[in-house]
């Protein structure tokens, strides 16, 4: 039996699909615990490539209990649509479960997160426009809706009643947008809220019973680290908590239910949307990065905007590693490497003007912005890894280039992805039950 959690590491779009479902097969629960259709989840089996944004990738395993807990927000009209989509691919949803208590995305909150965006100018945040931070902002203020309300149009309705006009104040008045119809809405999201009533259950009392019946849980965050709403690059993050701690507040279950935290990486890093990416590279090396006219370039999978491109970032990735507790971590896209005669690893910041060397993230957030990445060059491989199983076929670059990454982090990497397909992948260590990072404790380093 184990429990575990599966983080992005990064900016969000680390690959995590591809290690869940390598996980999912062992899972008889797999649980998303934040974040709604902005999320984009990949997987390729054979000919196949299925894209998920709420329902869980572990549905590819009939059987398995896929879980949408209470820290999600949820458009009702995307997960019909994802479960039409699933039902025509011949996938069984009869392991779908959702929770009364996940919170709804409703027709102000598109149009909100819309307007908000275009008021910022400039300064905009680049969301995802799923409505995701309007969702979770009525549900901090108290003021938001919940699926089980969708199961009851009379309280639906008196929801509605004192929420749509001040809804429509906003959007008038604010943004000089046409109000919504409270009658027109009601009926749309009832007829929803019949339609999903099948699945809408107390999702974790069903965890607690897993645990207690020592089953395998596995925990599938979306978005990463850097977009945590607490530890991100704020304001440039989402509304939710995907890092390993949002696992346990959105799932309900308790820290000592949870066994392992496993984070996934990129070989490199990306970044969607607005905000600071200190090893962005937007010439020749990011486009080479992007694998543009490539099947597997890298490009949204939600909104399919271009990703932004860049080196590994180990001060980051240190960081990531601290703030979720991690055991081990996966790396993904190893095989994107393969091209480069030379690769860079961001090892710390400096700061230009004062010449102060970062080997942690700054506490102040916007001083983050000014740094600039130092650089170690280590040489590539020009090979490549695609066809490699075993760590031991890896060209000895790749496996210095890993060693890297795992010494400047501190923590041991278990998996590596070199391909899109689920064989494309080298199991070094059991992320499970394997070795795990071992934490020293003693007077702490002072880092910065
Ligand atoms: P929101 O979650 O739509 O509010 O977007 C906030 C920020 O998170 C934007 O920079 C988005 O591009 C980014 N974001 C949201 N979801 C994802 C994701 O699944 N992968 C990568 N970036 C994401």
């Amino acid at each position: 039996m184990a429990n575990v959690i599966v983080v992005g590491s990064q900016f969000g779009d680390e690959g995590k699909a591809k290690i869940t479902d390598l996980l999912a097969k062992n899972a008889d629960v797999v649980v998303r615990y934040q974040g709604g259709c902005n999320a984009g989840h990949t997987v390729t089996l054979g000919d196949k490539t299925y894209k998920f944004h709420l329902i869980p990738s572990g549905i590819l395993y009939p059987g398995t209990i896929c879980v949408l807990s209470p820290g999600m927000v949820i458009d009702p009209k995307a997960l019909i649509t994802e479960i039409e989509h699933i039902l025509s691919q011949g996938l069984d949803d009869s392991g779908l479960r959702v929770s009364a208590h996940a919170h709804v995305t409703m027709p102000y909150h598109l149009m909100l997160d819309e307007a908000e965006e275009e008021s910022r100018g400039e300064a905009k945040i680049g969301t995802t426009k799923r409505g995701i931070g309007p969702t979770y902002a009525d549900k901090c203020a108290r003021s938001g809706i919940r699926l089980e309300d969708l199961l009851d149009a009379k309280v639906l309705q008196a929801k509605l009643d004192w929420l749509l006009p001040r809804k429509n104040i906003i959007l008038e008045r604010l943004y000089n947008l046409p109000p919504l119809n409270a009658q027109a809405i009601l009926e749309e999201y009832a007829a929803y809220g019949r339609a999903l009533s099948k699945y809408v259950v107390d999702t974790a009392a069903i965890i607690f019973k897993a645990v207690q019946e020592k089953k395998n849980i596995l925990f599938e965050g979306a978005q990463g680290t850097l977009l945590d709403l607490d530890h991100g690059t704020y304001p440039y993050v989402t509304s939710s908590s995907p890092s390993a701690g949002g696992a346990c507040v959105g799932a309900g279950v308790g820290p000592t239910m949870i066994d392992r935290v496993i984070g996934v990486a990129k070989a490199y890093s990306t970044r969607v949307g607005e905000g600071p990416f200190p090893t962005e590279q937007t010439g020749e090396i990011g486009e080479q990065l992007r694998q543009t006219g490539t099947a597997w370039a890298e490009v949204g999978t939600t909104t399919g905007r271009p990703r932004r491109c860049g080196w590994f970032d180990c001060v980051l990735g240190r960081y990531a590693v601290r703030v979720n507790g991690l055991d081990c971590l996966a790396i993904t896209k190893l095989d994107v490497l393969d091209q480069f005669d030379q690769i860079k690893v961001c090892v710390a910041y400096k700061d230009p003007v004062t010449g102060q060397i970062y080997n942690e993230l700054p506490s102040i957030g916007s001083a983050f912005q000014h740094l600039e990445p130092i650089y170690e060059d280590l040489p590539g491989w020009r090979q490549s890894t695609r066809k490699c199983r075993q760590a031991k076929e890896l060209p000895n670059l790749a496996n210095s280039y890993l060693e890297f990454l795992s010494r400047e982090l501190d923590v041991p990497i278990a998996v590596v992805s070199v391909g899109p397909e689920r064989g494309d992948t080298i199991v070094i260590e059991d992320p499970i039950h394997g070795p795990k990072r071992v934490l020293v404790t003693g007077p702490a380093k002072v880092s910065q």
